[in-house]
């Protein structure tokens, strides 16, 4: 039997024309993700990093190529199919949080589910354990403004991962942490992340970050330029 592949580029590129110069951020990448492993991407400020996962989330269309996240052809669907694929399946992790200022702890952490869960009190009991695995149930009630950036990234993860997600997609989550924090949030993220067919891709300028994962990839000016996955 094959081993089930989480994310599959064939040839994908991404490119942001503009009036001086055209970027491809990303450059004809083709790699395969096996499904229930960790992959790190490495690679300098500006290779392609955030890219690559933004259109692994289905957060931003591929200029060229084939993308599929779980058996499923992202580049087929349209924004609103990706945005409902991407709720059902994919947890992403932001470096800068993306939390809502006006929202409590609680409220931002129920958010992904408020359009699909029926039931408010289930949902908000939901919420809460996650809130009290990423210890913040002192937290519960405050706002955005009032954490610390370790808390702040405890609050993303919480919302990342409610939806209890196949696929979790992190873009330098422990980017703007100290490294006593950032080994904390990993920890977290590894640990609450484990599970059957589960799998982690996250970016990462730290070394000590990526050999934390089971994979690696490394960008170079929006190409792949070396990689422990198996070749396409
Ligand atoms: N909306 C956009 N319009 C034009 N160019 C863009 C756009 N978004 C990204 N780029 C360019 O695409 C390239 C890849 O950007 P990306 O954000 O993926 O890099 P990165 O590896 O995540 O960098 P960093 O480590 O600084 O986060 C960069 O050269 C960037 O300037
Ligand atoms: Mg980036």
């Amino acid at each position: 039997m094959s081993i089930p592949i989480a994310i599959r580029l064939d040839h994908v590129s991404r490119v942001y024309p503009r009036a001086d110069e055209t970027v491809r951020a990303l450059d004809q990448v083709s790699l395969q993700v096996p499904a229930s492993c960790s992959l790190a991407i490495t690679g300098a400020s500006g290779s392609g990093k955030s890219t690559l996962l933004a259109l692994a989330a289905g957060l931003d269309p591929a200029s060229e190529g084939r993308i599929e996240v779980l058996g499923q052809d992202v580049t087929a669907m349209t924004e609103d199919q990706r945005s409902d694929f991407r709720r059902e399946n994919i947890g992403f992790v932001f470096q800068n949080y993306h939390l809502l200022p006006t929202l409590t702890v609680w409220e931002n952490v129920m958010m992904p589910l408020v359009p699909t869960y029926p039931d408010t009190l289930e949902l908000k009991a939901r919420a809460l354990q996650w809130i009290e695995r990423v210890g913040l149930a002192k937290r519960i009630n405050h706002l955005p403004g009032e954490l610390s950036g370790g808390e702040q990234q405890r609050v993303g993860l919480a919302r990342a991962l409610i939806g209890e997600p196949t696929l979790i997609l992190a873009d330098e989550p422990t980017g703007n942490l100290d490294s006593a924090n950032a080994g904390t949030i990993l920890d977290l993220l590894f640990e609450l992340a484990g599970g059957v067919h589960r799998s982690v891709v996250l970016s990462t300028h730290d070394p000590a970050i990526a050999e934390r994962c089971q994979h690696r990839v490394h960008l170079e000016a929006g190409r792949l330029v070396s990689s422990t996955l198996e070749e396409l």
